[in-house]
């Protein structure tokens, strides 16, 4: 059964020079997945709404590049949010849970790592549908 209980921050590593700092991330290493895909929003209006939807299968660990947005998810039965704002500190999505991002600073990037390439009937995007099946 999904459960957010099993969505979580993962932190990278971070290497600090008088050059600016750099992150990276590894395919089944740092991400406890294989990468197949990467996608990223950028100018997103501060009041807008991303998200909405549910994965089937899919495993995604989200960052916040730049700037700085909420992440709520929800497994049908519980609820958490996670603010991100710091683009060492990733968090993981399972499959089957439902997430709604908002809040967006001015210029944030969400960057997005997933399992498996775009496919549309891996969404669930009603949520009554999503409480259904939970
Ligand atoms: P969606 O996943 O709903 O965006 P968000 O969760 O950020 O609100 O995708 C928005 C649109 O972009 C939708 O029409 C599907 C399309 N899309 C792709 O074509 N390829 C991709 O890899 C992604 C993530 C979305």
């Amino acid at each position: 059964m999904p459960n957010i209980d099993n969505c979580k921050i993962i932190e990278l590593e971070r290497i600090c020079s008088d050059k600016g700092s750099l992150t990276f991330i590894e395919s089944e290493i740092s991400a406890p997945f294989n990468i197949k895909r990467v996608y990223f929003t950028y100018d997103i209006p501060t009041e807008a709404e991303r998200g909405g939807h549910a994965h089937k299968n899919l495993y995604q660990l989200i960052f916040a590049a730049s700037g700085s947005f909420n992440v709520s998810i929800d497994d049908g039965i519980n609820q958490t949010s996670y603010f991100l704002n710091n683009p060492q500190k990733g968090l993981l999505i399972t499959p089957g849970i439902w997430r709604e991002i908002n809040n967006f600073s001015t210029g944030s990037t969400v960057l997005v790592m997933a399992s498996e390439l775009y496919d549309e009937d891996d969404y669930i995007r009603d949520y009554k549908k999503f409480k259904n099946k939970c």
